[in-house]
């Protein structure tokens, strides 16, 4: 990575494994999101702390982190060492076992107010959970959701009972709720509208949501697959202060909480989380709980828990420092180039915001200056998310974000010509 102007030499588009994989799976890929990458998608061989390397041998500074779930970065040690002692013990037992109780505790110490937890493989299974509890517990089947937001791939045919609101708008919650006053089983929300734009809650918003919900006899359900444990250890019940009368009454995670490997876990109310208990609502999954994952949870914790607030401290500062330095080589370039977010995760527009979608096509679009951007980025070894979306991670070197920023500077300098020409 000496010439941080040059593009990579390796064809990305043409190799031999990028074309087995689309013989082999549709869209060479096993999750349609990553057929946004585009004919320049990597095809990895490995990675290590913030870096990836594909199977020509470049290598990349990372910036997707496994799409939230990389918080200390690719392999490692501490994560690694758990998983293997866990091996070693055997997994996969289709039993309650003693790391899932104490980490089910811990979970629920950790986190106000929710008293009772339910692991899954992923998020998207938590979500379908959490949906199926609000609507036994309050016999009712419509949902409010929000353009922009994201919960998974969530059943066909779900769509008819989906109200899809804008965000961060009270006046149309209130239109809704008047409308409809007992009509619905639950709010779902993002805590930041991570999936699209990185906006924030604005000031006071989550609160009302909550009073209406408790009014109309909704749950308020929190989906914190992207917030919760990479905003702060409480996610974005710490940062927003939902607590008390303002919490949620059933809460979603994964990502960031598994240490990279697959885990979602609904959290909730014990009133409402009982409707799991009474078999009123089916909940099953072979994997579910599984000892490999649960093991990595626990050794996420225990890391976090060692590195205590200083941990979230350096990760907010790295974001909130690299977010200014990009938003610097904008103006610098007379590009506009704008930056939001909190800092561990952060938005990146080129002039233009993507389009907030409905929740079950939630996924951001990808405006072309910004995809041209990205291409331009990821052939000069520095690889992020199509639509905007950046994650940093604890493995993130000043090393690497010096080579970030170069890279950055060339690829609006190229960008720029292009342009001209
Ligand atoms: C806010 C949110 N909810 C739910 C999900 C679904 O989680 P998973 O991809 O683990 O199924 C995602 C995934 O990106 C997400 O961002």
């Amino acid at each position: 990575m000496s010439d941080q102007t040059a593009t990579l030499t390796a064809d990305l588009t043409i190799n031999s494994w990028g074309m087995r994989a689309v013989q082999a799976m549709p869209g060479g890929v096993s999750s349609n999101f990553r057929m946004a990458e585009g004919p320049d998608q990597l095809v990895v061989s490995r990675a290590r702390g913030a870096h990836l390397w594909d199977v020509a041998g470049q290598k990349y500074v990372d910036f997707t982190c496994g799409y939230g779930a990389i918080l200390f970065g690719y392999a490692d040690a501490d994560i690694n060492a758990a998983v293997a002692a866990q091996l070693e013990l055997g997994y996969q037992v289709s039993a309650t076992h003693t790391r899932e109780v104490q980490l089910a505790e811990e979970i629920s110490l950790l986190l106000p107010g929710m008293e009772s937890v339910r692991f899954h493989t992923d998020g998207s299974e938590a979500v379908q959970t959490a949906l199926r509890v609000a609507r036994c517990a309050t016999g009712r089947s419509k949902v409010i959701c929000f353009a922009g937001h994201y919960h998974g791939w969530l059943p066909l045919g779900d769509e008819s009972n989906l109200v899809v609101l804008p965000w961060n708008d009270i006046a149309a919650l209130t239109q809704a709720f008047d409308a409809d006053p007992e009509g619905y089983a639950a709010v779902i929300t993002e805590a930041t509208m991570c999936n699209n734009g990185c906006f924030e809650a604005a000031p006071g918003y989550l609160s009302v949501l909550r009073q209406m919900c408790t009014e109309h006899g909704s749950l308020f359900i929190l989906d914190e697959m992207i917030t919760g444990f990479r905003l702060g250890l409480q996610g974005a019940i710490g940062a927003y202060l939902l607590t008390g009368n303002l919490g949620p009454d059933l809460a979603i995670y994964g990502k960031a909480l598994g240490g990279g490997l697959p885990i979602g876990l609904l959290a909730g109310k014990r009133r409402y989380m009982d409707v799991l208990a009474s078999q009123a609502v089916n909940h099953s999954g072979t994997f579910n709980g599984n000892s490999l994952s649960i093991a990595a949870a626990v050794a996420t914790l225990a890391k976090l828990r060692l590195r205590g607030q200083k941990f979230y401290m350096d990760l907010h500062e790295r974001g909130r420092k690299l977010m200014a330095d990009l938003e610097g080589l904008g103006r610098e370039a007379g590009m506009p180039l704008q930056v939001r977010g909190p800092g561990p995760i952060f938005w990146v527009t080129l002039g233009e915001d993507p389009e907030a979608l409905p929740v079950l096509g939630g996924r951001a679009v990808e405006p072309a200056a910004y995809q041209r951007f990205r291409q331009h980025l990821l052939a000069r070894g520095v690889r992020v998310m199509p639509a905007g979306r950046w994650y940093v991670c604890a493995s993130h070197s000043d090393d690497d974000i010096d080579f970030a920023l170069a890279v950055v500077r060339a690829s609006l300098g190229a960008m720029q010509e292009e342009a001209a020409e």
